[in-house]
């Protein structure tokens, strides 16, 4: 039963085969949970109650309550309290995003590192457990970073002398700092809730002699792209984030409502792509 599988694998590219017997190929690399391939992020989406969850999508379209599917799920709870009660399904969230993490930073501070040119300071807000912050600090020492997140997130954040790390409430208050580096974390909230996150930030930078900017790492849709996979899997991660907290993928025109919406001057999507993800310079 086993060679017939893995005729099947080695047949689709997730194996290859020589007379010394199956090796890993690219695609099975990326599977490795080693920390530094996606591996942990891979087994969060494929686990397989969240793969039964997706049976019950058509249910969101029939009535009229305002919960998302996750939250039809769960009581009512949005994913962030989950995510608090049941520390397993936290812990796991959080490897999940270290394992993106480590895979699209290093692309990053490699492709877009003048993003980094002459700042000071930096916040990692919505850091999770520090893995992106670490690797920003590590590639510009001279850089005094920060990680923010709520504190029962930071309390789990990796130990380093590298970055500082305060716990809190993006809503609220935001530490100062030159740059606000928000990955992976507007694409959770709907339009109003960006807004008033994107406000914050502002307020952040007032301080910075240098003016400031907020750096976004997260997908623009793009349907003229001629890499139509990568357009497939935005609009998957679109259905997944309206499933899951009722927020959303944004195309230009979306990122352009929500930074001109919370007061910006300005803003610059790099054409760099990391994943499917892009690059967005906000300027306050
Ligand atoms: C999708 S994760 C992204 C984590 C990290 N930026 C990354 O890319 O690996 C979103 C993060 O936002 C954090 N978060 C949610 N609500 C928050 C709030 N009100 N204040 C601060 N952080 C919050 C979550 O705890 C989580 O770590």
């Amino acid at each position: 039963m086993l060679g017939r599988l893995m005729a099947l694998l080695v047949h689709q590219g997730v194996f290859g085969k020589s007379e010394d017997g199956y090796q890993l190929t690219p695609a099975s690399e990326l599977l490795l949970t080693d920390g530094s391939n996606l591996g942990a992020y891979v087994r969060l989406f494929t686990q397989s109650q969240s793969i039964k969850d997706w049976d019950r999508l058509s249910e969101v379209f029939k009535d009229n309550s305002n919960y998302t599917l996750f939250e039809k799920k769960h009581d009512g709870k949005k994913a962030w309290e989950i995510l608090k009660e049941i520390p397993e399904r936290g812990n796991m969230f959080n490897e999940a995003m270290a394992s993106q993490s480590n895979l699209i930073m290093r692309g990053l501070v490699s492709k877009c590192s003048n993003i980094f040119d002459g700042l000071s300071s930096l916040v990692d807000v919505g850091g999770g457990t520090g893995t992106a912050v670490k690797i920003i600090a590590e590639a510009f020492p001279g850089l005094k970073c920060t990680l923010f997140d709520l504190p029962h997130v930071v309390e789990k954040a990796l130990k380093s002398d590298s970055f500082d790390v305060i716990g809190g409430d993006m809503f609220e208050k935001i530490p100062p700092a030159d740059a606000m580096f928000l990955k992976k974390v507007l694409h959770d909230w709907a339009d109003e809730d960006c807004v008033r996150i994107l406000k914050r930030c502002k307020e952040a930078l007032e301080s910075s002699k240098h003016g400031g900017k907020v750096i976004v790492v997260d997908i623009v849709i793009d349907f003229e792209n001629n890499d139509t996979k990568a357009t497939e899997t935005s609009l998957l991660y679109d259905i997944s984030m309206m499933s899951i907290h009722g927020s959303k993928e944004r195309n230009k025109q979306e990122w352009h409502e929500i930074i001109l919406g919370a007061g910006y001057s300005g803003y610059k999507i790099y054409p760099v792509q990391l994943g499917v993800n892009s690059v967005i310079e906000l300027y306050p």
